[in-house]
């Protein structure tokens, strides 16, 4: 069994508000002792130039909990903000769409815009996404080394999402710097302040506004076109909404399954047996690796809720109003849930795990195409590359939400 990581901090100065711990190297230290001595905890909130400073917030760290929160959508409401710190309520929908809406409206847009994501649709493009990891993968394959982030697993996602919803290939790369600028903040690399986060959100979504309405005139086959023209109960998006939906969609599809298809080489890099296991019986071991490979790499780290109602979680009471968030990382992490949870196990089974949320209204849209971008890129890097491995240490995104990989050097031997 893996050791339990450790941390020399006491259970009263772990502060999850405070940005500087997030560039701690004990983190799942913190999480393991919260666990274990405080499963549900209070927190200060941090402070983010031009938002105020918030009322603080309770932690949720042990699986159980995060999924029954999570589960209970009209106990724990997202309308409020699903971030720690609050944006003004104008600003929410236009970042969020509807990972910041409750019942009623978020059911009828989900309703709508699930059209774009049926298993028909998922399932028509295999293809592409099989041809996309391949091409991928063959431009890089003679030079022998490459950093992998930007040149293997951000372009899968990046090119998927772009294709799916009818974006021209010579604005891949400007969606890509946007999405890098709305999730960057906080990180000092990209210097985020409020102002450039809203203008790469306004860009963003006059990009969509225009190519929602193009689509309105002469529909295509792609889900602008599909969300453009669905109809629920009478009811279509505006565009808007759809500007919104966009914007959430371009982050949402962008960075989290690159960081999966990063953390996922990382491991393969440092458990050996476990990736000979893979290349054995690519096929067979395919839906349990890429399982394991999201729980591994969670990367959405929380989502918050607002309590709707005075409440009560593992013997904590909890108010109306106060702010309650879901730490994936440490449900993913929980050794109640997890066997061995630090250990990576290809054929883990079972491997209910909280990647993709921990399940109820909220559920993630993406989980089925995610799972198809990660299976095709390791299918494609195992059998063009086998020895690709992870030299040196990656440079991680500094954030409290998104477990980014920012830089990591791979090398292999080139083809012949
Ligand atoms: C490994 C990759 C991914 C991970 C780890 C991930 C994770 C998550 C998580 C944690 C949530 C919130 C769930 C909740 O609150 O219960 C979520 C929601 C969502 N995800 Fe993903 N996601 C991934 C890929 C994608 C992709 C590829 C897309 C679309 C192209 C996508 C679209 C969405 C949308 C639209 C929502 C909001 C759903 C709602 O509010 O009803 N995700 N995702």
């Amino acid at each position: 069994m893996k050791p339990l990581p450790t941390t020399d901090l006491s259970v009263d100065q772990i502060q999850l508000g405070q940005f500087e711990t997030w560039g701690r190297p004990d983190r799942d230290g913190l999480f393991a002792k919260l666990r274990a001595e405080r499963p549900v905890s209070f927190h200060e909130e941090g402070e983010f130039p031009g938002i105020p400073k918030g009322p603080g917030f309770w932690s949720l760290v042990r699986y159980e909990d995060v999924v029954r929160a999570s589960r209970d959508s009209e106990t724990f409401c997202s309308g409020q903000g699903s971030n720690i710190g609050d944006l003004p309520i104008e600003m929410l929908e236009f970042f969020g769409s509807m990972i910041n809406m409750d019942a009623p409206r978020h059911t009828k847009l989900r309703k709508l815009v699930s059209r774009g994501f049926t298993p028909r649709v998922v399932a028509s493009i295999e293809e592409t996404v099989r041809t996309t990891a391949c091409r991928i993968v063959r431009t890089v394959a003679p030079k022998g080394s490459c950093d992998f982030v930007e040149e293997i697993a951000a372009a899968l996602p990046l090119a998927i999402i772009c294709d799916m919803m009818g974006i021209p290939e010579g604005d891949y790369r400007r969606m890509f710097e946007l999405s890098n600028v709305i999730l960057g903040v906080g990180d000092p690399e990209y210097g985020v302040t409020l102002d450039v986060l809203m203008n790469a959100a306004v860009e963003l979504s006059q990009y969509a506004q225009a190519l929602g309405e193009s689509r309105l005139t002469s529909p295509r086959e792609d889900i602008t076109s599909i969300l453009m023209t669905a109809d629920v109960d009478g009811d279509r998006l505006t565009s808007s909404e759809f500007a919104s939906f966009f914007i959430l969609l371009v982050v949402a599809g962008n960075e989290t399954t690159r960081n999966a298809i990063s953390h996922g080489m990382k491991a393969l890099t440092e458990f050996p047996d476990e990736r000979r296991k893979w290349m054995a019986d690519f096929e067979g071991v395919a839906p349990t690796a890429v399982e394991e490979i999201v729980r591994w790499a969670t990367p959405v780290i929380h989502f918050r809720r607002t309590a709707t109602r005075d409440t009560e979680i593992a013997g904590q009471k909890i108010a109306a109003g106060e702010k309650v968030v879901m730490w994936y990382s440490s449900a993913n992490r929980d050794e109640r849930a997890f066997p061995d949870p630090y250990r990576f196990d290809v054929t883990r089974t079972p491997n209910e795990h909280v990647g993709y949320g921990g399940g109820g209204a909220h559920f993630c849209l993406g989980a089925n195409l995610a799972r198809r971008e990660i299976k095709a890129m390791f299918g494609e890097l195992l059998r063009t590359l086998p020895d690709i491995r992870v030299v040196g240490q990656p440079d991680m995104l500094f954030s409290a939400f998104i477990h980014g990989v920012k830089r990591m050097r791979v090398e292999w031997t080139p083809p012949r």
